[in-house]
This record gives C-alpha cells, sequence and structure tokens, in this order.
C-alpha cells in the first residue's frame, strides 16, 4: 500500500504528539517526537552540567555533540517508540519543567539542528512516517504529503501541559507552567534557524474546542485526501 509522510507542527503542547500517536497506530506507521530529540541533548546539556540558570556553556554542547546518540526503540505496552540517550531510556527524565525551561536555547543552536534534522530525514526517508515538531513542514520535510499546524489557545495548553505534570506527579504551579509555554512559544517562533512558522501549504487545526475523537476524525479525512492525491 502508498504510504505518505505526515509532518504536524505547531506550539507547545497543542496535543501534537497525542494525535500523531493515534495516526501512527492507526496507519501501522512510525511515529517520531521531534521534540524529544531535543529535549534528550538538552538533558544532557543540564546532566553534564553545560547549561544551568547562571550559566550556559554552549560551546562545550556543541563540541559534545558527537559523543551524544539519540535514538527511538518501541514499547510494546506503551504502544510507542521511546527515547534513549546513549543506550539509557530516558522518556521519563526529559518531560520536566527543568529540562522544558531550557530545551528553546538548546534548540536554537545551529549545530544541533543540523545533527538532529539530518537524523529524522533518514528516519523519514521511505516514508509511512508521522513527525511532530516545530519544523516539519518547512525544513525537515519541505516536500510532506501533508502537513497540519496545530493551535490552541495559551490557556488551554497551560492547562493541558499542568494536568500532565501533575498526574506524573511533578509539583509544579500552574502559573509557571503557562509562562514556561509561553516562554517557548516566543523563543521557538522568533530563533533565526529554522523557527516555528506555519508553512504554506499547511492546514491550520485549533482544537482549543475539539475533542479528541472530533480531531482525529477530522485529521484521518484529510489523510485519506492526501492519499488520494498520489
Ligand atoms: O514538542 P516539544 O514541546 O517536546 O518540543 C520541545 C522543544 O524542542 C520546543 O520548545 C522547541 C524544540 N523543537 C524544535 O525546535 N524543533 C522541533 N522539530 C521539535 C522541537
Amino acid at each position: 500500500m502508498t504510504k505518505i509522510t505526515i509532518a504536524i507542527d505547531g506550539f507547545s503542547s497543542t496535543g501534537k504528539s497525542t494525535v500523531a500517536k493515534q495516526l501512527a497506530k492507526h496507519l501501522g506507521y512510525v511515529y517520531v517526537d521531534t521534540g524529544a530529540m531535543y529535549r534528550a541533548v538538552t538533558y544532557y546539556a543540564i546532566q553534564n552540567g553545560l547549561i544551568n540558570k547562571e550559566d550556559f556553556n554552549k560551546e562545550t554542547l556543541v563540541y559534545q555533540l558527537q559523543n551524544i546518540q539519540v535514538n527511538f526503540k518501541f514499547n510494546e505496552t506503551l504502544g510507542f517508540a521511546e527515547v534513549y540517550l546513549n543506550g539509557v531510556n530516558i522518556e521519563n527524565e526529559i518531560r520536566t519543567l527543568e529540562v522544558s525551561s531550557f530545551v528553546s536555547k538548546v534548540a536554537a543552536i545551529t549545530e544541533v539542528r543540523r545533527k538532529l534534522v539530518e537524523q529524522q530525514q533518514e528516519m523519514g526517508k521511505n516514508k509511512g512516517v508521522v513527525m511532530d515538531g516545530r519544523d516539519i513542514g518547512t525544513v525537515v520535510f519541505p516536500k510532506a504529503n501533508l502537513k497540519l499546524f496545530m493551535t490552541a489557545s495559551a490557556e488551554t495548553r497551560g492547562k493541558r501541559r499542568y494536568d500532565e505534570l501533575i498526574s506524573r506527579g511533578d509539583r509544579v504551579k500552574y502559573e509557571d507552567v503557562l509562562k514556561n509555554v509561553q516562554d517557548r512559544d516566543y523563543l521557538d517562533s522568533n530563533r533565526e534557524d529554522s523557527p516555528l512558522v506555519k508553512a504554506k501549504d499547511a492546514i491550520e487545526i485549533d482544537n482549543s474546542n475539539m475533542t479528541l475523537d472530533e480531531q482525529f476524525d477530522k485529521i484521518l479525512n484529510l489523510v485519506k485526501m492526501a492519499l488520494k492525491e498520489i
């Protein structure tokens, strides 16, 4: 059966990964969470003392990129691929507010992007992939068959992210989570290298007032249309 490439971009906590996982499962495609890759590099930088509130040793991080291996392994129980840093599963460690608060700085480094984008292009080269991130439809797969751009109000997104962190047992304040979401959107949209922008041919989905089922049905219809077009 013919397979397509599906690129899902958008602001933080717009539910990109939820719908991407649903789609990948339904279609039997590979799901790639590119945000997890930037988070993994950020986690490495924190663990190795290269980044903290006062200091960011960018040059050393760029030099150490050669020692950083990020990959995914499918977890049958969870039904999606978890992220590994140098062979260690760090799926839980990368979702903390600490990693979230530094990741946009790390993702703005051209050398980091170059390394990860190359790997992402390799992972998606055979199509049959659903990839989510910030630059998938613009930089990683500018010729993707279907491009979606997800949005939702900042408050909706802050609340979703807050609920997610609380359900994991993290002690966080809603105001801090909302601020982080807004700060990241600003940094991700205003960086020089591959800023978050809607690709011209992307379809915008505002899911502030949509249930997960409504969103999935809408997107599945778009996938069916994209499949007819090839
Ligand atoms: O999707 P996420 O919130 O887990 O992504 C974490 C950060 O990584 C996000 O704030 C920006 C960066 N990112 C990026 O610059 N490019 C991507 N393709 C994916 C994520």
